[in-house]
């Protein structure tokens, strides 16, 4: 049976994001029901900014679910159980371009009122609004040696920032005591 997946509020969530990312893996998707990507994604950032909840993707331009996510308003984020670590693997060696990765892997689609396209397998599950783009650029690395370790063909990943307009988890937080976002520290911070 499919967990049930509950709107929470982030600031409730209990989970350990770093383990999330690192360990866990997550799918990045774009598009609507009717067409859309997903890849495994493990590198990512949660955090504040501009006083709002953001969530950062990185995704390389040969990627297919790079033009999907460059071409909508929004992404999803998606979080399984280890028990799903066979179907992360399979989106993470694949490319949508040749396969059909829902078919292949039995997940089954779900979407959002803003029409974002998740799965229903997930236990947690974070809808972005993308705010901001841009490419990573080799003249700007700091650590060289980095950039030539991760980057050799110089395909510098693409980073998105999406607001998170909507968190579902199958956790319930212990209370739902509906924490705002602090807008009064003022937009120079
Ligand atoms: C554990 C894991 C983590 C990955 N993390 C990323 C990532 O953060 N960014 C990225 O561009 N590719 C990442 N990939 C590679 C893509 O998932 C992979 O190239 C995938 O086949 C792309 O599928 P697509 O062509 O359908 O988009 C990761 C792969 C694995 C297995």
């Amino acid at each position: 049976m499919e967990p049930i997946l509950k709107q929470v509020n982030v600031k409730l969530l209990t989970g350990n994001i770093f383990k999330l990312l690192d360990n866990d893996w997550m799918l990045i998707t774009a598009g609507t029901k009717d067409s859309f990507n997903t890849m495994t994604a493990s590198w990512g950032s949660f955090g504040i900014l501009w006083n709002k909840p953001v969530a950062i993707g990185f995704i390389r331009p040969q990627r297919h679910t790079f033009e999907f996510v460059n071409t909508s308003d929004f992404f999803t984020l998606s979080f399984f159980n280890e028990k799903y670590r066979d179907v992360l693997n399979f989106c993470g060696h694949h490319s949508g371009r040749s396969v059909d990765k829902v078919l292949k892997t039995g997940i089954s689609i779900a979407s959002t009122n803003n029409g974002s396209v998740y799965f229903a397998e997930a236990k947690l599950v974070f809808e972005c609004k993308k705010i901001y783009s841009d490419d990573l650029k080799e003249e700007n690395f700091i650590q060289a040696d980095l950039m030539q370790k991760i980057y050799p063909k110089k395909d510098f990943h693409r980073f998105f920032i999406g607001e998170i307009t909507s968190c579902l988890s199958v956790e319930i937080p212990p209370k739902e005591i509906g924490l705002k976002f602090d807008e009064t520290k003022g937009d120079n911070v």
